[in-house]
């Protein structure tokens, strides 16, 4: 008998329901919306990359890489025949070897390993049988012949990694894009936290670092973040200097890291040796009064980051931009470089960033590409929107406009007809497939939040003409087919559906 059981969706991923859907779907439109008057364009990306492009850009020794990806093998197998027989055994154990020599199967300990078993395991199947062979296919199937596969962490490295492929930098301008999707991680889930969360994200990637345009790429953000409602936020910027003065910064913090060590936690003591600039991130009580006294990068940029992070702050104050300075603001990815940025929003308790951005000078050239500067943000759509919720200034979303109540067979024609005409216009129309008793239909277009029932009986199909009841109020107008198209139509510029 067949076991049945109820299938859920796996741990830190959710569905996205109805009404819910409409919310994000009017938040990415927003964005978009926004995005593209200030010049930036879509850019669709694919959802698993190469596992080594997360890993040079984002830092092998990073959380996301180290600890968080979604990494598996692309798998082809040898072909095994079933039922196998010693001649398939023969074939399989030549063709490994054969790719084996060739290099056709990737060069790891654990592949090599696979090829010696396998081959010994060939050799026993006569004299030990089953045994053997229950080795031998072990080690066909171990052997890992395909690509590292990742599913995407985030998407930064894959817009490099497609601005280089695609030669975009001969395009005129900085190049200026937007996306939207899941990303996944390996985290712990909580309020605010899933594995596969969404993100809606701009970069603008070409050959000019002017902090002009640090400042309007956050100038755009907190636009959007208006546009949607989302004000309770605090925008945080930092600069972490380049790779001239930061490595001699890290190491001066590391020294002084040392002399407190003792009082540090294990985490903190770790990060010593391993990034110490991570040490700053930490959230532990006891730390904090240590971590205020330790140097400040600020005090530590050379002249050319100091001079750029003193011209960004009057290209924000210039746009009237509100911010925080947080010298301890040194993100979690690799790829940084001067500005960081982050916007927290309330209502989302400790999982409180809804925006995480900075300045990557260097990561396309990092990854084979042209020198090129480049800055951007992530916004974790999941958060924003639970903001938006706990903040209660939800939108006026469209909805069903009409629920035709046809009533007599010979009305459904009718109800048909019409139903097509409406939703030609653009509305949203619900029409019961089966007839329903008068009360029962206005009840249910009630339920489903239609803001007029469309009311078709047979006697109105003689006259030629249709009762349309707004539901609000009841009030109730008897309309010819083209006065009906009008008022609709009119209805539906006013209220944006
Ligand atoms: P990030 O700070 O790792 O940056 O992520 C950006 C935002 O994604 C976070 O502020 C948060 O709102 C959301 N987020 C991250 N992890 C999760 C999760 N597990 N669950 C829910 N939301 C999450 C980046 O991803 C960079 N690529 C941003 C960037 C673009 N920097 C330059 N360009």
């Amino acid at each position: 008998m067949t076991e049945k059981r109820q299938f859920r969706a796996i741990k830190g991923t959710r569905d996205i329901l109805p009404p819910d859907s409409a919310l994000w779907n009017w938040f990415e439109q927003t964005a978009r919306e926004v995005f593209e008057s200030y010049g930036f364009r879509d850019i669709r990306l694919p959802i698993f990359e190469e596992t080594s492009l997360f890993a040079r850009s984002i830092g092998a020794d990073t959380d996301v890489v180290a600890k968080e990806m979604y990494t598996f093998e692309d798998r082809e197998q040898f072909r095994v025949a079933h039922p196998l027989t010693m001649v398939d055994v023969i074939r399989i154990d030549e063709a490994v070897a054969e790719a084996w020599q060739h290099g056709r199967i990737p060069r790891t300990l654990a592949n090599e390993t696979e090829v010696l078993r396998l081959h010994e395991a060939s050799q026993n199947i006569d004299r030990e049988g089953t045994p053997a062979l229950l080795c031998f296919l072990d080690s066909v199937r171990n052997l890992a012949l395909g690509d590292s596969l990742t599913l995407r962490p985030e998407a930064t490295a894959s817009v490099a990694r497609a601005y280089i492929e695609h030669g975009m930098h001969t395009q005129p301008g900085n190049v200026k894009l937007y996306y939207s999707g899941p990303m996944f991680r390996r985290e712990r889930p909580q309020k605010g936290r899933y594995r596969q969360f969404y993100q809606v994200g701009a970069e603008a990637l070409g050959q000019s670092d002017a902090p002009g345009i640090d400042a309007e790429v956050l100038e755009m953000l907190l636009v959007f973040f208006k546009r949607v409602g989302l004000t309770q936020t605090t925008l945080y910027v930092n600069s972490i200097g380049c790779k001239e003065c930061r490595p001699k910064y890290v190491e001066l913090l590391r020294e002084e890291l040392r002399k407190v060590k003792d009082r540090l936690g294990p985490d903190s003591q770790r990060r010593i040796d391993t990034n110490p600039l991570r040490v700053l991130d930490s959230k532990l009580p006891d730390e904090q009064p240590i971590i205020e006294k330790l140097p400040r990068i600020s005090n530590h940029l050379c002249a050319d980051c100091g001079e750029h992070f003193a011209k960004l702050k009057d290209e924000l104050h210039l746009r009237g931009i509100v911010y925080e300075e947080n010298w301890r603001l040194v993100r979690g990815l690799d790829y940084y470089t001067r500005t960081t940025f982050e916007v927290t929003a309330a209502g989302l308790g400790s999982q409180n960033a809804v925006c995480g951005g900075g300045r990557y000078d260097g990561l396309v050239e990092l990854l084979g590409g042209p020198p090129t500067k480049g800055i951007g943000f992530a916004i974790g759509t999941d958060r924003a929107i639970l903001s938006i919720q706990e903040g209660g200034k939800l939108p006026q979303l469209p909805g069903l406009a009409v629920f035709v109540a046809w009533m007599g067979a010979k009305s459904y024609p009718a109800a048909v007809a019409i139903a097509r005409k409406l939703r030609e216009c653009g509305l949203a129309v619900e029409l019961p497939p089966e007839e329903m008793k008068f009360k029962k239909s206005l009840g249910l277009a009630d339920k489903l939040g239609a803001r007029y029932a469309l009311i078709i009986g047979e006697d109105d199909v003689a006259s030629g003409t249709f009762t349309l009841k707004r539901l609000a109020d009841a009030e109730q107008k008897k309309l010819s087919e083209n006065d009906l198209l009008e008022y609709l139509e009119s209805e539906r510029r006013g209220s944006g559906a």
